[in-house]
């Protein structure tokens, strides 16, 4: 874990790319798609999980083609910086808004499953027509619990991705590709 950070600081090198923003659009198109068929004239919740996803849901909703509403969810966290949320927790108030609506979290990555599993228990329990998840990226390898991922554009192996939202101590979330930052990788 330590040696991610050496490595930075000493400047040794630039993110390198494991996805490419053509390969980026290209997916969300295929996911925009499939969303778009599922989703028409259901006018759906759109929960974007801050500050990861942002730029993914930008990308994603402007290929939608029906009518839809847009809230974001803070989760706070605690856990280092590598690694997943031990314990998370989610705004009341916006949890209360799921009630009789169908509605599609926005996730940047699905690593232990932790924060999703938690997040997807939390609304069922709110009574929603329907919750279903879209992922950037998910690790499949790193899982720890179960969780359903509906719309998923890109499953990676056990690497620490930065760029396209995603971060590495607030560094790196406007790389417009997805690039990793262990030279070892
Ligand atoms: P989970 O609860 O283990 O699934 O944690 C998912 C969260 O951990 C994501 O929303 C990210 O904030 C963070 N995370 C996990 N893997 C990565 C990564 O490779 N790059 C950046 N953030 C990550
Ligand atoms: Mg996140």
């Amino acid at each position: 874990m330590l040696n991610y950070y050496t490595y930075i600081m000493a400047g040794i090198q630039k993110p390198r790319v494991l996805i490419s923003e053509q390969n980026i659009k290209k997916n969300i198109k295929d996911l925009a798609h499939k969303i778009t068929h599922d989703y028409q004239d259901k006018n759906p919740l759109i929960l974007g999980v801050l500050k990861g996803s942002f730029i993914f849901m930008a990308d994603l909703i402007r290929e939608l083609d029906f009518d839809l509403q847009i809230e974001f969810i803070r989760l706070s966290s605690y856990g280092s910086l590598m690694e997943s949320p031990g314990v998370v927790n989610c705004d009341e108030d916006i949890s209360d808004l799921v009630n009789g609506r169908h509605v599609l979290i926005i996730e940047d990555i699905i690593d232990t499953g932790t924060t999703l599993s938690f997040l997807i228990e939390q609304f069922q329990a709110k009574n929603p027509l329907s919750v279903r998840l879209c992922a950037l990226a998910s690790k499949p390898s790193r899982r720890l619990i179960k969780v359903e991922i509906d719309y998923l554009a890109f499953e990676i192996p056990d690497k620490f991705i930065v760029g396209y939202g995603l971060d590495h101590d607030e560094k790196y979330r406007n790389l417009p590709y997805i690039g990793v930052i262990d030279p070892k990788d």
